[in-house]
């Protein structure tokens, strides 16, 4: 993605308004049961343009039986989102806390059928609906070792993350994919393993687009907050304040200057979300971390937030899909994920064309494939797999599947079976067993 830095005249008076002139998003955490607090409300949609659900779309929430779904609260919330013209950040799909009792008595290889069948389903669910997903929240060790926290998930196999990212891409592949984590409000041992961990991801083409910085601060903001932005923007991913709160005292208004001018001077900060409205909305108790007053006054944390944001540089975020154009100086160039079958370069001649993507681990694959269509177009079309012996699909998206052994034939849905010459259409399944060397064949209608 290209940005171009503008410089805009007019001062905003909310902090919707102010980060909307300067190409940002300005959001808060909301927790379902406030929605029908009229105070709240009214700060809620007067000042923010960005909501994230403070619980409800958790694990914990969303499936809390294995293979049950639940998104009243996901739902009421992108209902709310919707109605006021505010854009959706999706939080959690996984995660080692908030987690429902059957997963957290899992293990191996059936948690992670579960984990991606979770990011699958809720993704799925929520598809054209979310700005950006954080796919996997805190799974990095506090201290120095730079390593992977030790969890349920990470015991399923170092590859989980990017498991994650790739099923989280298929299924809702408008979403901007994110990895999210605390203690990283500056260059230090943690944030520079989940720095290499982003780096190696951008250089093998698994599919992340931003980093979410949580920063839930003290009393001081690190010297290098920007700078530790900025290092991860070199890589080609956008960065987001995702969890913004500041404990009350002195420096309360100076630091959450701090980081909405960090934020401003590195064009790929795309917006800043507070964790919640008031103070007495807050997870940290009488800390008075957050911008409004119980009554919903502003505070001063308000006012220098706001100065900040009409101070800033704007940017004008190209209207492309993801990826950036050029890397960063210290990054390998991005390359896209090899498909087991080359893409075709020029569109066939009659008929259609597929190719399909495996991630696979253990016990498991996602397969995404890309359907194309040939110089007569299609008004339908139907993809023959065969799967290993052993193999079986157990979900199937944006496509339906006959048969679930042996050869599964997935046929368009009723919104992609009309293509137009070399015009693509994408469907994933997930499977348990192996995917390995599944070659699909296409038929056009
Ligand atoms: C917190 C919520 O604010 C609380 O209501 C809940 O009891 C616990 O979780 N990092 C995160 C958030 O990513 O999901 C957490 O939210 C705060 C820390």
């Amino acid at each position: 993605m290209t940005m171009t830095l503008t410089s805009t005249a007019s001062a905003g008076t909310t902090l919707k308004a102010s980060a909307a002139e300067k190409g940002r998003y300005f959001g808060a955490a909301v927790a379902g049961q406030k929605l029908s607090d009229s105070t709240y409300v009214t700060i809620l949609n007067r000042e923010f343009n960005s909501v994230v659900a403070e619980n409800d779309m958790k694990w914990d929430a969303t499936e809390p039986q294995q293979g049950r779904f639940n998104y009243t609260g996901g739902d009421r919330l992108v209902a709310h989102a919707q109605a006021n013209g505010q854009s959706v950040r999706g939080h959690a799909l996984l995660w080692y806390q908030q987690q429902p009792g059957w997963a957290q008595n899992m293990s191996g290889s059936p948690l992670r059928s579960a984990m991606m069948n979770h990011v699958t389903q809720v993704a799925t669910h929520f598809k054209g609906k979310i700005h950006s997903w954080d796919v996997v929240n805190e799974a990095f060790a506090d201290g120095n070792s730079g390593a992977r926290r030790d969890s349920n998930l990470q015991r399923t196999g170092n590859d989980w993350i990017e498991a994650a990212f790739r099923a989280a891409r298929a299924a809702d592949p408008g979403a901007k994919l994110c990895y999210n984590d605390y203690n990283t409000d500056g260059i230090n041992a943690k944030s520079t393993g989940i720095y290499n961990m982003v780096r190696d991801f951008k250089s093998r083409g698994v599919p992340i687009d931003c980093v979410g910085f949580q920063s839930h601060l003290g009393t001081s903001l690190s010297s290098d907050y920007q700078a530790n932005l900025q290092r991860f923007a070199d890589l080609g991913v956008d960065v987001q304040i995702t969890e913004l709160d500041v404990m009350s005292g002195g420096n309360q208004a100076n630091i959450y200057a701090g980081v909405t001018r960090a934020c401003m001077n590195v064009s790929r900060c795309t917006g800043i979300t507070t964790w919640g409205v008031r103070d007495c909305d807050s997870w940290r108790g009488s800390d008075n971390a957050l911008l409004f007053e119980c009554s919903g006054n502003k505070k001063a944390a308000y006012t220098s937030v706001l100065n900040a944001l009409n101070a800033g540089p704007g940017i004008t975020p190209s209207p492309t899909t993801p990826g950036p154009t050029t890397p960063g100086p210290t990054s390998p160039p991005p390359t896209s994920p090899s498909p087991t079958t080359p893409p075709p370069t020029t569109p066939p001649p009659g008929g259609c064309t597929a190719t399909v993507s495996l991630n696979s681990w253990t016990g498991g694959f996602v397969a995404s494939v890309k359907v194309t269509a040939g110089a007569a177009g299609t008004n339908g079309w139907n993809v023959s797999v065969t799967l290993p012996s052993g193999a079986s699909v157990t979900n199937t998206w944006s496509a339906t599947a006959s048969g679930s052994t042996g050869t599964v034939r997935f046929t368009n849905v009723n919104y992609n079976g009309q293509l137009g010459a070399g015009q693509v259409a994408e469907f994933g399944f997930q499977g348990t067993g192996s995917g390995a060397g599944i070659t699909p064949t296409c038929a056009a209608s």
